[in-house]
């Protein structure tokens, strides 16, 4: 599954996501070892990410940016057979931070998810301080649904969790606002 995307003059990237490769899986493990992510993901171990790649309820995409459309980053989506037709974007990193690239590519995941997966609710949870990230789901119309305090363990102690989600009929108002890309 391919979308290609130019997300608006406030972030003029181009992004696309393809379908991660077991080739692809020695850059994932790199950028999720990078110590700039560390501090906001939970790593997995290759054989879940393999996994990720085969289980038909994951999608696990490479994000391809730049005129060049290199390896950039990459997403993963849970829950794509959910009866609910709740999703999960369970991670997502790029390489090149403050760029715009996290905002295109969350574009084209809303896209994918609501168009192509027949997503009702799009869903995920963040580092409470994780400022960066938490700036880009609301700016790009995510739902602050709570708190879950202190449920991940850290060096040191123990951080909180925010979960936010966006609903099916709040991308179709944002689309008829300009604000996500076309059908
Ligand atoms: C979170 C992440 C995906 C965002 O991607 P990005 O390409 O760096 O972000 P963008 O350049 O598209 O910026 C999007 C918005 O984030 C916010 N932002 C960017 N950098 C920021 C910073 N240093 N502090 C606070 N907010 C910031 C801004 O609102 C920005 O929008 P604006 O430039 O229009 O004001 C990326 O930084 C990343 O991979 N971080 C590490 C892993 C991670 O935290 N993943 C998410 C949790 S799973």
């Amino acid at each position: 599954m391919e979308q290609a995307a130019s997300a608006p003059a406030t972030a003029p990237v181009r992004v696309r996501l393809r379908p991660t490769m077991q080739s692809d899986i020695e850059f994932v493990l790199s950028l999720e070892r990078d110590p700039d992510n560390l501090p906001f993901i939970t790593p997995w171990e290759r054989t879940q990410h393999e996994a990720a790649i085969r289980f038909p309820d994951f999608r696990h995409f490479i994000v391809e940016a730049g005129p060049d459309l290199e390896a950039a980053g990459f997403v993963i989506l849970i829950g794509c057979r959910s009866q609910n037709q709740s999703l999960e974007l369970k991670r997502m990193v790029v390489r090149s931070k403050g760029k715009g690239t996290g905002r295109a590519a969350l574009r084209v995941v809303k896209k994918v998810s609501f168009d192509d997966l027949g997503a009702h609710r799009l869903w995920l949870d963040v580092k409470k301080r994780n400022e960066r990230a938490r700036a880009l789901y609301a700016g790009e119309g995510f739902v602050v649904e709570g708190e879950l305090r202190e449920s991940v363990r850290v060096a040191g102690g123990f951080e909180s969790m925010v979960v936010m989600s966006m609903l099916q009929a709040e991308f179709t108002q944002r689309r008829s606002q300009a604000m996500e890309l076309r059908a």
